[in-house]
């Protein structure tokens, strides 16, 4: 395939854990991938490297989504290298926060929310006259947009308002799949469980294992390749009839 024929991807925050993974995924399938970072750009450098070593096509590109002009300014750099079209959006990138109630802050909803919810909308806003017939959103949830996970009380922290920003996710997929399936753009979520990234540390913590176990039907933890292939399979031609869906990737997590 030529190199003006390959498909192209933006992977947010594709610098470490499922997004790294995605990108990586993204890449064996054949897509151009631009690998998008916030702080790690050498970890994004490298992600680029492993994919062109590979016979990939790869480039990174850094913006803070968290900024007000994050998204734009992200959206302006792919426009020039991609020119007129995008075929995959894969919004990964998100931050999360464990606090009791009490404990939170009004710059911790705010940081939660600008990366987690305003990032991605906007960036769907700015690429909107990129994304035409045959284009695929996917938007990286959590199973905890849904269910109340870990042990809740007032005395524990508690991750809810990383959790609402997941339940704003899924309702903007919801929402931009009905807006832009006319124009033949398919929106959906993947929604993971405990995957062991720097995001889950907990996970390396015997009792933190024991937790993520007892709510899965599947007795392992979770990798960001279980869930990189999901987000692939949704951005493929073969989800072609799926949209405004939401896919668990959570070894049967809270069924
Ligand atoms: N791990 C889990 O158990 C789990 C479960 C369910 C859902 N998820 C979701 O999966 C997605 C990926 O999580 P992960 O576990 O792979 O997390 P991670 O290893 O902590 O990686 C997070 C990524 O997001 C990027 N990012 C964070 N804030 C950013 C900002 N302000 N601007 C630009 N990029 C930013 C980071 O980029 P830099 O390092 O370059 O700044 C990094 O590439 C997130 O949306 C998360 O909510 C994770």
């Amino acid at each position: 395939m030529s190199s003006s024929e390959k498909k192209i991807a933006l992977v947010t925050g594709a610098s470490r854990g499922i997004g790294r993974a995605t990108a990586l995924a993204l890449a064996g399938d054949g897509l151009k991938v631009l690998v998008h970072y916030g702080r790690s750009a050498v970890e994004a450098e490298a992600v680029v490297e492993a994919i062109r070593a590979n016979g990939g096509e790869a480039e990174a590109l850094g913006a803070d989504l968290a900024s007000e002009d994050g998204a734009k300014t992200l959206a302006e750099k792919v426009r020039t290298i991609v020119g007129s079209r995008l075929d995959v959006l894969v919004l990964n990138a998100g931050v999360s926060k464990a606090a009791r109630i009490e404990d939170y802050t009004t710059a911790d909803l705010e940081t939660l929310y600008a990366t987690n919810v305003r990032g991605p909308f906007f960036l769907v806003q700015q690429l909107l006259p990129l994304l035409g017939e045959g284009s695929s959103i996917v938007v990286v949830t959590s199973v905890v947009a849904r269910g109340v996970v870990g042990k809740p009380a007032l005395e524990n922290p508690s991750i809810l308002a990383y959790a609402s920003t997941k339940g704003a996710l899924e309702t903007l997929v919801k929402n931009w799949a009905a807006i832009l399936g006319p124009r033949g753009v398919r929106v959906n979520a993947v929604a993971p469980g405990i995957i062991d990234t720097d995001m889950s540390n907990f996970t390396k913590t015997e009792a933190g294992r024991e937790t993520a176990l007892s709510m899965q039907a599947l007795k392992r933890i979770g990798k960001p390749d279980d869930v990189a292939d999901v987000v692939t399979f949704l951005a493929s031609e073969k989800a072609r009839w799926i949209t405004g869906a939401s896919i668990p990737a959570d070894g049967g997590s809270k069924l």
